[in-house]
């Protein structure tokens, strides 16, 4: 992962550029999701909120927390336009996981479910689960560097090793793990 306002200066040009604006939320989100009460969420790295709006709209009090101004506008405009609400947070995972883990005004912060679609967060794998409430659940997908666009020669920095988010989480039960073409899944729960 790389500095975050390098990150920030990287994704806003994607966005600007048309990237990343999937509206459809990862299959992944939509199974794991499926039996759980709504509660408190968190989209880490989220992007442009398709997983924010889609679990808002189904009665979650989500927070959307990501690098770049741009992704986080295109999700304001579009929980405008869904009638749904999101809290913003504007930074890097580094940052969020601090205000977490040190608690805001309100002390510390605990969800009842974290979504982390596409990125690769290795350096806070051992903060996440504290962030969880007793209960809550975490839902990972990213690449590993068995994907082809790894093979074909991108930067291996944003890549899980193979096996790598089955084994991250030790702490937490694993409801869910599959590796397919260079692609890790995992859902997980807190005690
Ligand atoms: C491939 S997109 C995935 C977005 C979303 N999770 C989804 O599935 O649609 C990766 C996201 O990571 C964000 N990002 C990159 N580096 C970051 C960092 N250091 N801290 C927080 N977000 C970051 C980018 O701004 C971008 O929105």
């Amino acid at each position: 992962m790389g500095d975050a306002n390098e990150e920030r200066e990287r994704w806003n040009a994607k966005f600007l550029a048309g990237e990343a604006q999937l509206t459809e939320p990862d299959s992944l989100v939509v199974e794991a999701c499926a039996g759980l009460a709504a509660g408190s969420a968190l989209d880490l790295a989220g992007g442009a909120g398709r997983h924010a709006l889609w679990l808002a709209e189904r009665g979650w009090r989500v927070m959307l927390a990501d690098v770049a101004d741009e992704g986080l506008a295109l999700a304001a405009r579009r929980a405008v336009e869904r009638g749904v609400v999101l809290t913003l947070r504007r930074e890097g995972v580094g940052e969020t996981v601090a205000w977490a883990l040190q608690g805001g005004a309100s002390g510390k912060v605990r969800f009842d479910l974290i979504v982390v679609v596409w990125f690769l967060a290795r350096e806070y794998f051992a903060a996440l689960p504290q962030m969880l409430a007793p209960g809550g659940v975490l839902v990972y997908k990213t690449y590993t560097s068995e994907h082809v666009r790894f093979t074909q020669g991108h930067s291996l920095r944003y890549a899980l090793a193979p096996g790598e988010l089955r084994d991250a989480f030790p702490g937490l039960e694993r409801i869910l793990y599959r590796e397919r073409d260079g692609v890790a899944e995992l859902v997980a729960r807190a005690g």
